[in-house]
């Protein structure tokens, strides 16, 4: 169960416990943290799931698909060099200690 820590725009800290094999969009939602909408559920055609990593998480995980790539293109915040859809990033068990900025506003 990695211990991940959600760092929202104003600065205030959230730290979920993830479950290996599910995603981050997942593990924030059931957790609570409103500033990630989800109103998709996942399957990548909202955008409104956007967090950024910074590195070195950044390289630790998977680089965005073509698909999410796309999404990305439609955040509400602006979009950053560590730009992610949380729902589509994996939990690994390697991922203990993962930080994530949450994106400012979702729509
Ligand atoms: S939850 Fe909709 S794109 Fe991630």
């Amino acid at each position: 169960m990695p211990t991940i820590h959600l760092v929202h725009a104003d600065g205030h800290t959230v730290t979920i416990e993830g479950r290996a094999g599910r995603n981050l969009m997942q593990a924030a939602v059931a957790a609570s943290v409103e500033a990630i909408v989800a109103d998709c559920g996942g399957t990548l055609s909202c955008a409104t799931c956007h967090v950024m990593l910074d590195e070195p998480w950044r390289s630790r995980v998977p680089a965005p698909t073509a698909d999410e790539a796309a999404m990305l293109e439609l955040t509400a915040a602006p979009r950053e060099p560590g730009s992610r859809l949380s729902c589509q990033i994996v939990i690994e068990a390697t991922h203990e200690g993962l930080v994530a900025r949450v994106a400012a506003r979702q729509y």
